[in-house]
């Protein structure tokens, strides 16, 4: 089947629109009718018997496993080792225990993701990929394929399958929390029920699709950004990087809130964009210290918060940019979406060619 704009200006921007949809569809494929329980597909795994994971992908796919250790380590209590596909493969690691092996790709065909699987083969004691395309060879290859339903992504930057991804291996996450005694049926009950909120919240930052464009003048201007965030919204951070630099050309790098004071603090100027990621949650006044830190030296703050964090943060941020409030647990799925959105427009304005970047492939399949 061919695939079209349906509309829009850039497959990029119909893939980031369908986010709402896509989320919701994935959410009615693996929760039970009455919304209680997650049922992943036969033959799922028993969390009771594994002691450690290792997370392997390339790219945002990378990302979304950073975030999930966050998840799994937090909710679950499972140790999670994350690493890059073409590092993994070459470093022979010792795969020793219980260990459980994910490999998270959205077309399921990435030569170095595709080598580490087969690393693992014989050495893990199951292995598991997420991946958007279930007749791939990554997908064919593993005990268990867990599709994230996210539909054809077009656009080279990924979007659609970020949040998927993120949204499949939160739902594994509490679903491990849950067998672990983590997690009590209600608590569960609870949790899903708010994630059955996301693509609600989703739908309403892109009703505010205007006020990201209006905050992309400062990126677009400039020839470098920094992106910042603390727990969660640390791997959120390389995500927000990472798509700036695939479609806009602009060097943006990405740091834990905690190691400024290591290093990037002296690339702070007037002329250095900072966007921080800071939902109000736990860290959130150990993240507005750092911002000051930034802004004591010139640096021009784009904070991405929600109305709380914005009341707290005072003044002197040059631009803040409200969410919608939710669950701490939930915020990477929504602040993926100013990630996405600020790199979008940023390139529209730049005219770079949003959907084909110059020099990327949409999937790497030799290395
Ligand atoms: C390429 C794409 C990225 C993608 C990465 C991993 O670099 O441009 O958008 O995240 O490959 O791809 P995969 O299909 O394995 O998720």
């Amino acid at each position: 089947t061919r695939v079209d704009k349906g509309g829009h200006k850039h497959f990029m921007a119909k893939e980031i629109a369908e986010q709402p949809m896509v989320i919701s569809d994935l959410l009615q494929a693996y929760l039970s009718e009455d919304g209680h329980s997650i049922d992943l597909p036969e033959g799922g795994i028993d969390f009771n018997k594994i002691d450690r994971l290792t997370m392997v992908a390339c790219g945002t796919a990378f990302y979304a496993c950073l975030t999930a250790k966050y998840w799994f380590e937090q909710l679950a209590g499972i140790p999670v080792e994350v690493d890059i596909a073409s590092e993994f493969r070459y470093r022979e690691p010792p795969v020793a225990g219980r260990t459980t092996a994910v490999f998270v790709s959205q077309s399921g065909e990435t030569a170095d993701t595709l080598a580490a699987l087969r690393y693992c083969e014989g050495r893990a004691d199951s292995i598991l990929s997420v991946v958007n395309v279930p007749e791939s060879s990554i997908a064919r290859e593993s005990d268990l394929a867990l599709p994230i339903y996210a539909g054809a992504e077009i656009g080279v930057a990924s979007t659609k399958a970020f949040t998927c991804q993120l949204t499949v291996l939160l739902l594994l996450a509490l679903k491990a929390a849950e067998t672990k005694g983590r997690l009590s049926a209600e608590e569960l009950t609870d949790k899903l029920s708010l994630l059955r909120g996301v693509p609600g919240a989703i739908n309403q930052v892109l009703e505010a699709d205007q006020t990201f464009r209006a905050a992309t003048r400062l990126l677009a201007e400039s020839d470098n950004a920094l992106f910042l965030g603390r727990g969660l919204m640390f791997p959120l951070a390389y995500e927000g990087a990472l798509k700036l630099k695939e479609i806009s050309y602009i060097h943006a790098e990405a740091y834990a809130s905690g190691e400024l004071k290591h290093g990037p603090i002296a690339l702070i100027d007037k002329k250095m964009p900072v966007v921080v990621m800071a939902p109000k949650d736990q860290l959130f006044d150990k993240t507005v210290s750092n911002m000051q830190e930034v802004m004591a030296r010139g640096g021009k703050v784009l904070l991405i918060t929600d109305r709380e964090g914005a009341a707290e943060a005072g003044d002197g941020v040059c631009q803040s940019l409200i969410m919608p409030e939710i669950d701490p647990i939930l915020t990477p799925i929504l602040y993926a979406l100013p990630a996405q959105l600020l790199a979008y427009h940023t390139a529209v304005a730049k005219g770079t060619d949003v959907d084909q970047p110059r020099n990327l492939a949409k999937s790497v399949t030799v290395e």
